[in-house]
């Protein structure tokens, strides 16, 4: 039997990681679309990167809505979800309603924290993975697939009972780890050589740790004016500001998570030098979306974070007041769109 993914949310990075999988042997990837449908059903993906070069990715199936996939009554192996994270605006856990089997793992590849929540309280006993990603991508038109650079992906099983000390894994726990293995091996097969393989608690330090990249520069592109990387980077006060928040973040993290960060992630220096020598001209996508009138990923990036903290008595006050200020001009802006 080929192994079935069902991409929900084939945009940027959904349709990217899509199209390698749909390379690896005996895997048939399809997409559930959305606008991009007639423009995927007519002619597939179009993907260019500087690593893969140019192909078209076909989907097996094209959905242009989710109650399409149900009618299909396919045995998914693997849901890829990398629709936007926006719990404000929807809760997308809903859209795999009637497609979860007993076999299907839901593997989230969104940024921020607190993503998995929605879709373990709607499927308690679907295995849900957890996926970060520092690809960059971009769908500059329907269908049309630009992979930037990078395409390390690292993935995880959602087991946050295990964050009890002295929590035996179980053998559920078990099957979830092998499809965490068997999905990182059909990514590797599909070309992706850096997909990395981790534990459920180390997963989670690598959210928090893409976390202190994404607050850092996500916000303060947008509240500078709609600066790029590099120029905040290279700028003599926005710097400082981009190191405090990161250390903010990396500082919470182990108290959270009550084990001490893994040596092996980037220190804020590190991440601060290499931002300074990316001459790309690249924006945080907080700040391409904030251009484009749409919904920013605020509560994944900044609000759970804050929230999750603040549960344990901890505050991040450089993040409480970005998210402050971030989600009330996003208010305001909506109201006066609506008058
Ligand atoms: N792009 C990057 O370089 C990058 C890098 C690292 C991490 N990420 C993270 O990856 C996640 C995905 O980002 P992205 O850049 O790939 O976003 P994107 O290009 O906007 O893709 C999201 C896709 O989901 C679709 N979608 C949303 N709601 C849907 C629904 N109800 N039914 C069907 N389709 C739906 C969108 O359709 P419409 O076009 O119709 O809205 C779009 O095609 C985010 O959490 C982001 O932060 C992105």
């Amino acid at each position: 039997m080929p192994i079935r993914v069902l991409l929900v949310g084939a945009g940027a990075i959904g349709a990217f990681y899509g199209s390698r999988l749909a390379t690896a042997p005996n895997t048939l990837v399809s997409a559930l679309c959305r606008s991009n449908f007639r423009a995927v059903k007519d002619n597939g993906f179009h993907v260019s990167s500087p690593k893969y070069g140019n192909s078209t990715f076909r989907p097996e199936y094209a959905f242009s809505n989710p109650g399409e996939a149900r009618k299909a009554q396919i045995k998914w192996d693997y849901l890829l979800v990398a629709t936007k994270a926006l719990p404000d605006l929807s809760d997308d856990s809903e859209l795999l309603e009637g497609l979860v089997g007993p076999e299907t793992s839901i593997v989230l590849v969104q940024n921020g924290l607190g993503v998995e929540e929605p879709y373990r309280k709607r499927f308690p006993k679907a295995t849900v993975l957890s996926a970060v990603t520092i690809a960059s991508a971009a769908q500059p038109s329907h269908g049309k697939i630009q992979h930037n650079r990078w395409t390390r992906i690292s993935i995880g099983p959602y087991l946050p009972h295990l964050d009890k000390e002295g929590t035996e894994e179980s053998s559920e726990d078990e099957q979830a780890n092998a499809k965490n293995s068997r999905f990182v091996e059909l990514l590797r097969e599909g070309g992706i050589e850096d997909a990395e393989l981790y534990s459920h608690a180390g997963l989670q330090f690598v959210r928090w740790h893409k976390i202190a990249i994404n607050a850092a520069m996500n916000p303060s592109s947008v509240l500078s004016g709609g600066s790029e990387n590099q120029a905040m980077a290279l700028d003599p006060e926005l710097s400082r500001h981009l190191l405090a928040v990161m250390e903010e973040v990396l500082d919470t993290a182990p108290r959270v998570l009550g084990k001490p960060l893994p040596d092996k992630l980037a220190s804020p220096q590190k991440i601060l030098e290499s931002t300074k020598k990316n001459t790309s001209g690249s924006k945080p996508s907080m700040q391409l979306d904030w251009a484009e009138g749409k919904r920013m990923e605020l509560e994944v990036i900044l609000g759970n974070p804050i929230r999750i903290a603040r549960e344990k008595g901890i505050e991040m006050p450089r993040l409480q007041s970005m998210y402050a200020l971030l989600k009330m001009a996003q208010e305001n802006r909506q109201k006066q769109s609506k008058l």
